[in-house]
């Protein structure tokens, strides 16, 4: 029987990927101070999000979850923030065309800071130092003074953060998102490439039916929808110390609610259904996501989804699969079947980064493109064979020219990976790797919807 929660009931948990302060009253401080700062999202746009996953949950629509693995103060920039929201517009556009339904777009984004690690401690030429565990916690230099935890990043974080979603709310609701923009969407790097090529051919045909509907008089005044897009922000709820500063009561519903994100997410590594991350996010009212790796048991899920969406709302919780392209084949089904068996109402998400990251030869953390197109085709596959609806993607991504993952019809090779790897933990796809996954998924997508319709047309 669940105990009575509250936003510090995880403190009495077992809580795992903790950083070690120095100074614990310092951090102490640094909580006090965030529980008074603004909340960076609203209760009624998490509920908005969660009624949008529901339409996923249904088989209606489609979640498109993408960003850094991890954000950092380094890279903060407009330019940066620009145009990751940029290729996931794009993805959108692309796929709303292949899977004809509306596309959810969550970013990865705005809050997306602290970092599991497997190892607490990291070992250079004889010196251990503390593992980097994200920019809101420590920095990525090996030097003492630098891993050392330090609380007042955690301002820094929230200030990034605050600023990112400003720009963010600007461009999906200020013009830049408008329909009538979408050529100019495309990234001056991949204009030339095969996936900015299709892309543009696209374009140029959403144009064409723009002019035909206005000519029709369905104009943007009529179709607000056309002239701006709803953008959502995740990240995964680990720093649980940030967490429940940022955890507020809604006056409107009287419920508590994470203000750092719309959508908080429990990682591979934390979701001990005895620990403290999922007794935290049980009593939270965003809509969660639950990463189910290759060790999670059907058991052991249904009971999680049991634990951390007691009344089976359509739209709380999704399970972000992250398998690797051969273990898939074999843990996914079993998932699947448990689900139903159980009656559980989920969304389930391919995330294909995780589980098919590797070393290059020259030691360099990848992940090749192939496989992670292979882990998402046997998961429209899976689905397909079990019945139930592929509802979403989840990827690592960013809208710079990076070259941090191997492969893409760029080929970028093990020794272009030298050149523009700028990640701060796990390997991104680039805005041209993620275009041509979203062009590759779109044709399944349709694919699939022409079987059913021939299939409907011939019963
Ligand atoms: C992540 O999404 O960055 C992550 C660490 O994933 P997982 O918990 O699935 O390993
Ligand atoms: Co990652």
């Amino acid at each position: 029987m669940p105990q009575t929660w509250s936003p510090s009931s995880w403190r009495g948990k077992p809580v795992s990927q903790m950083p070690d302060y120095p100074d614990p009253q310092a951090l102490a401080a640094v909580e006090g101070r965030l529980k008074t700062h603004p909340p960076l999202v609203f209760a009624g746009e998490a509920r908005n999000l969660t009624a949008a996953l529901a339409e996923v949950c249904q088989g209606k629509a489609f979640l498109l979850q993408g960003g850094d693995c991890a954000e950092s103060f380094a890279e903060f920039h407009p330019d940066t923030i620009r145009d990751t929201f940029r290729v996931l517009l794009q993805m959108a556009i692309v796929l709303t065309f292949g899977a004809a339904m509306p596309i959810v777009k969550l970013g990865r984004i705005a809050g997306q800071f602290a970092k599991p690690r497997t190892e607490d401690n990291e070992t250079r030429d004889g010196v251990t130092l503390p593992s980097y565990r994200g920019d809101n916690i420590n920095g990525i230099e090996f030097t003492s003074e630098s891993r050392a935890p330090d609380p007042n990043r955690l301002m820094q974080a929230y200030a990034q953060s605050a600023a990112t979603l400003n720009l963010l709310r600007a461009f999906a609701s200020g013009g830049y998102a408008d329909l009538h923009n979408v050529h100019r969407w495309t990234l001056g790097f991949i204009a030339g490439s095969p996936a900015g090529e299709q892309y543009k051919a696209l374009a140029e045909r959403i144009s064409e039916t723009l002019g035909f509907m206005e000519a029709c008089g369905l104009t943007p005044e009529a179709i607000p929808q056309l002239r701006g897009t709803s953008f959502y922000t995740s990240h995964e709820a680990l720093f649980l110390n940030f967490e429940q500063a940022m955890t507020r009561i809604d006056s409107t519903s009287g419920e508590w609610y994470d203000t750092s994100a719309h959508f908080l997410w429990i990682g591979d590594r934390t979701r001990d259904p005895e620990g403290a991350h999922v007794e935290f996010c049980r009593g939270i009212r965003n809509p969660l996501g639950l990463k189910c790796g290759p060790s999670l048991s059907e058991d052991a899920l249904v009971n999680l989804a049991a634990a951390l969406n007691p009344d089976n709302r359509p739209g709380r919780l999704t399970l972000i699969c992250r398998f690797g392209a051969d273990k898939i084949i074999e843990k996914l089904p079993r998932l699947i079947r448990a689900i139903q068996r159980a009656g559980a109402n989920v969304v389930w998400s391919c995330d294909p980064m995780h589980g098919n990251t590797m070393r290059s030869q020259g030691g360099i953390k990848t992940r090749s493109f192939d496989r992670i197109l292979k882990e998402v085709k046997s998961f429209f596959d899976i689905h397909r064979a079990e019945g139930t609806h592929a509802g979403g993607v989840h990827f690592e991504m960013t809208g710079q020219n990076v070259t941090e993952c191997l492969g893409g019809a760029q080929a970028i090779s093990e020794q272009d990976l030298a050149y523009r790897y700028h990640t701060h933990c796990d390997p991104r796809l680039n805005a041209s790797q993620a275009l041509e996954l979203a062009f590759l998924m779109a044709e399944s997508l349709r694919a699939e919807r022409m079987k059913d319709a021939l299939f409907a047309a011939s019963a």
